[in-house]
């Protein structure tokens, strides 16, 4: 599958967040990661709306929107029309209506990604692989960047593709948090195809840490 770098705008520099993104489109990345986070379901607070809507007139990146809040069934309308074209939602903060919450955002014609966080066994996405576009694993407890990728995250990274070959299934696995271009060899091999990079994209040259990330091959 291909390997796509989706750079996680939480750790850009938000006074030159334009021209940053900028460097990001130009970089071969061709996701950009937005992660919203309401104080309850992490405890972080990020941003919202209009920074979403703001960046939406300039750059035509694909836009993989990362929900931690809790009921994400209320707001997917509203990303959907904001320019989402990915939205990602946490089992965790969805229960009882996770499938629901997926079809609503096919319906809007959204792509699904579906999130657990370290603590929540591969086995609790069993019933949707088939439901959705996309499955992340996270590699940090969620709610903040620059955090040590959690080395027992390899494991449930190789669980979930096995579990999605067994299904006969081609559905993309992101992993985010703490991806290095130290470690982002390990999570390729171990069956990630989608991958997040807060700090390891915004922290020096944008280009050329993307560039990075896309070549280290899964031997290095
Ligand atoms: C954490 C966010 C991540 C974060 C990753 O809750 O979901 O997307 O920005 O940052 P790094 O790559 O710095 O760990
Ligand atoms: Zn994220």
């Amino acid at each position: 599958m291909e390997t796509i770098v989706s750079p996680s705008i939480l750790a850009a520099d938000f006074n030159i967040l334009g021209e940053q993104i900028q460097e990001v489109e130009k970089s071969g990345a061709k996701y950009l990661h937005i992660d919203v986070m309401d104080g309850l379901f992490v405890p972080s607070i990020s941003f919202g709306m209009p920074v979403i809507a703001s960046i939406r007139k300039q750059t035509k990146l694909f836009f993989d929107v990362h929900l931690m809040i809790v009921e994400p069934i209320r707001y997917v309308e509203e990303f959907a029309g904001l320019g989402a074209d990915l939205i990602t939602i946490h089992l965790e903060a969805a229960t009882g209506h996770v499938e629901e919450t997926l079809d609503k955002i096919h319906t809007l014609g959204c792509k699904t990604g579906l999130s657990i966080k370290p603590a929540t066994p591969v086995s609790e996405l069993e019933p949707y692989l088939d439901k959705t576009d996309m499955i992340l694993i996270m590699t940090v407890e969620p709610g903040f960047g620059g955090q040590k990728y959690i080395s027992a995250s390899t494991e449930k990274i190789r669980e979930t593709r096995r579990l999605l070959k067994q299904h006969g299934l081609e559905v993309d696995v992101q992993v985010d948090g703490g991806i290095t271009v130290d470690n982002v060899s390990l999570v390729k091999e171990a069956g990630a195809n989608v991958i997040v990079a807060g700090s390891a994209v915004f922290r020096g040259d944008i280009r050329e840490n993307v560039r990075t990330l896309l070549e280290r091959g899964t031997l290095s």
